[in-house]
């Protein structure tokens, strides 16, 4: 049965630009092609999941701008539950400055804009439908006052949260993650909040598990093209990443987190969930943009039927 999936976060539109390579200081450099794509952390996760089957509400405030009422019609035209989502009044859309080179690696400006204005009080205006979730997805491009003030009614209103603590937020309280089920970050993010090393398997195991201490459930590292080790109390799993050929991987990480949570929503054990978001990750990079290189369920599935194959 489909999932239903709060996230309270992001939404950006992306400006994408390709590069011959990243330029340096002062450099000027001709790209080869520009486009604007739907982007932002939070938004990106939130159609991944819903265009797998999750039923996806979002807690997000858009630009009083033109962008804005793009973000909200595309938003809406995937289906995803507009209830908690508002207009900033006089504040821009948030927006990133994207530079992709030909290995399909990437650099990213953001510009928080509306995101920066989403408060607790916008969190509690959608407590009531937040506790008929089965799961609470956040992201760090909105407050962080509003991030631990979502963790903590998730908490009292019993509905599992999982926080993507990207972009990596120095400012980070580990002590205001305390009742958190999932934290899943990746290597730099999972160094920033241990201050541990995370340069072997063993290391990023050691790290991983010193964050139970801090209350924190279950972690997921993700290590891009190397897959992802879940991190619980009963031990360590490593998810192999499934290979493909790069052509743009922004927005990957939010495919697989998006995807994690539907499975996961869904009722599959964790390492099912996991394998599967990694091969849904890996089918995103294939393809342009963030949210527009997301795949449905039927094109999951065909990709799953093939890389069973080979
Ligand atoms: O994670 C990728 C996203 O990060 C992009 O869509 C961009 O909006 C930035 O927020
Ligand atoms: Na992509």
């Amino acid at each position: 049965m489909a999932g239903r999936i709060a996230v309270i976060g992001s939404n950006n539109v992306d400006l994408v630009t390709n590069v011959p390579r990243m330029p340096g200081p002062g450099e000027t450099l001709a790209g080869s092609h520009f486009a604007t794509h739907f982007g932002g952390k939070g938004a990106n996760q939130a159609v991944a999941a819903a265009r797998l089957g999750s039923q996806v509400t979002m807690v997000t405030r858009v630009g009083d701008d033109s962008l804005g009422g793009d973000v909200l019609r595309n938003l809406g035209d995937q289906g995803i539950d507009l209830t908690h989502a508002r207009v900033a009044e006089g504040t821009a859309n948030g927006v990133a400055s994207i530079f992709v080179d030909p290995s399909g690696e990437n650099v990213i400006v953001i510009v928080a804009g509306a995101n920066g204005t989403l408060t607790p009080a916008d969190v509690d205006a959608a407590a009531e439908d937040l506790a008929r979730c089965d799961l609470i997805l956040l992201q760090l491009e909105v407050p962080l006052e509003t991030v631990y003030h979502a963790i903590r009614l998730a908490q009292r209103i019993g509905v599992p949260a999982i926080l993507n603590p990207a972009p990596a937020a120095p400012g980070l309280d580990l002590a205001q993650l305390h009742g958190l089920a999932w934290l899943c970050p990746n290597e730099t993010e999972l160094a920033l909040l241990t201050g541990l090393p995370v340069t072997t398997g063993d290391e990023i195991a050691a790290a991983a598990q010193s964050l139970f201490a801090h209350g924190i459930g279950n972690v997921v590292v993700t290590l891009g093209a190397r897959g992802a080790r879940l991190v619980t109390a009963d031990g360590v799993t490593a998810i192999p990443a499934i290979r493909v050929r790069p052509v743009d991987t922004t927005g990957a990480g939010d495919a697989f987190i998006g995807a994690f949570a539907h499975f996961l929503a869904e009722g599959e054990a964790p390492e099912q969930a996991l394998a599967q978001a990694a091969g849904y990750a890996a089918l995103s990079v294939t393809k342009p943009g963030a949210q527009g290189s997301y795949a449905s369920a039927e094109e999951f599935a065909a990709f799953q039927r093939t890389t069973v194959q080979s």
